[in-house]
């Protein structure tokens, strides 16, 4: 039985409210919960609970493993997808919006294109808010399901490199992980061409907690990991195309690259990819995105067990 972490989260904004206490409990219900899921097809724990998605940017993996993630608790889910489908459409306000969805759920889980919404909306409400993606800020929850899913093949208590390769500036799901690695003893390597480099925000962070980094552009370097976190270039956060087009295909990991790293290297993706990680590794037994994308169920539903105060332990 695990005792219930000392800090209780309202909102889930940033990877910088996480304790090492909160993730190890966190990590351990995930583990319960896809153990269980094996035999059961559905845990009736949140029956009485609604779930709202408000998605103003596209996702696939986010709001359907939240969803489903909430119909495998037994719970209701209701969404809007897309500003168009909204009456945000029709000029309402973002705070009317949010109005409603209080009234109507007891959980809200939003992406919006701009750093900082959700917080706003945690502030202007008084359900549980999830950042599922806040522009070019932080993604928490991909971040805890990319911690479970390294936990999964590496032990998490001895030295560990992870290797981030590709858009590092507006790779929301990499300023998300950093901050939950620097509970464990990892190394930080990041490879990005030099304008796609950590914000400074990021980066005084890492200085502030003494968690030494090394930035590069050479891939080459990467070879020495236990982790390559690969990320597309976000083409959506460019207000310049041909900036886009210039890095956009900067690095390309391909089954002969991976081949030429460490022996149990895995090689993660938050998804979705474009070239930067080449089909032909899609079999080969280092390439966990997939899997990575799948725990996001177990880590989702973990966390809306913790937000509604129900035990699963
Ligand atoms: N990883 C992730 O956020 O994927 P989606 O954009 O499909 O939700």
């Amino acid at each position: 039985m695990l005792s219930w972490p000392k800090t209780q989260l309202k909102a889930v904004l940033s990877a910088s409210q996480f304790d090492r206490e909160l993730l190890d409990f966190l990590l351990s219900i995930s583990k319960k919960i896809e153990t269980a899921l094996r035999t059961k097809r559905v845990l009736p724990l949140l029956s009485d609970y609604v779930l709202a998605t408000l998605f103003f940017e596209p996702s696939t993996r986010t709001r359907l493993s939240f969803e489903a993630a909430m119909h495998r608790l037994n719970g209701k889910v209701i969404s809007t997808v897309g500003v168009q489908f909204s009456s945000l459409a029709k000029g309402e306000s973002l705070f009317d919006t949010l109005k409603m969805v209080e009234a109507y759920s007891d959980i809200c889980v939003i992406r919006h294109s701009t750093e900082g919404a959700s917080a706003v909306a945690a502030k202007n409400i008084s359900i549980p808010v999830i950042n599922a993606g806040d522009g070019a800020g932080e993604h928490p929850t991909q971040a805890l399901l990319d911690l479970y899913t390294i936990a999964k093949h590496k032990n998490l208590q001895d030295d560990f490199t992870v290797a981030f390769i590709g858009d590092i500036r507006y790779g929301r799901t990499i300023h998300s992980l950093i901050q939950l690695l620097w509970h464990y003893p990892a190394k930080l390597l990041f490879i990005s061409p030099p304008e796609l480099a950590l914000p400074e925000k990021y980066k005084s962070l890492l200085k502030e907690k003494n968690i030494s980094f090394v930035e590069t552009a050479d891939i080459r370097e990467a070879c020495t990991a236990d982790v390559l976190y690969v990320t597309r270039i976000q083409e959506e956060r460019f207000l310049d195309r041909q900036e886009y087009e210039k890095f956009k295909d900067s690095y390309i990991v391909n089954r002969q690259f991976v081949e030429s790293c460490k022996n149990n290297v895995i090689v993660m993706h938050p998804l979705p990819r474009l070239n930067e990680i080449s089909t032909d590794l899609d079999s080969h037994p280092s390439a966990v995105y997939f899997e990575q994308a799948q725990n996001g169920l177990y880590t989702r539903m973990a966390l809306l067990l913790y937000l509604t105060g129900v035990d699963f332990s």
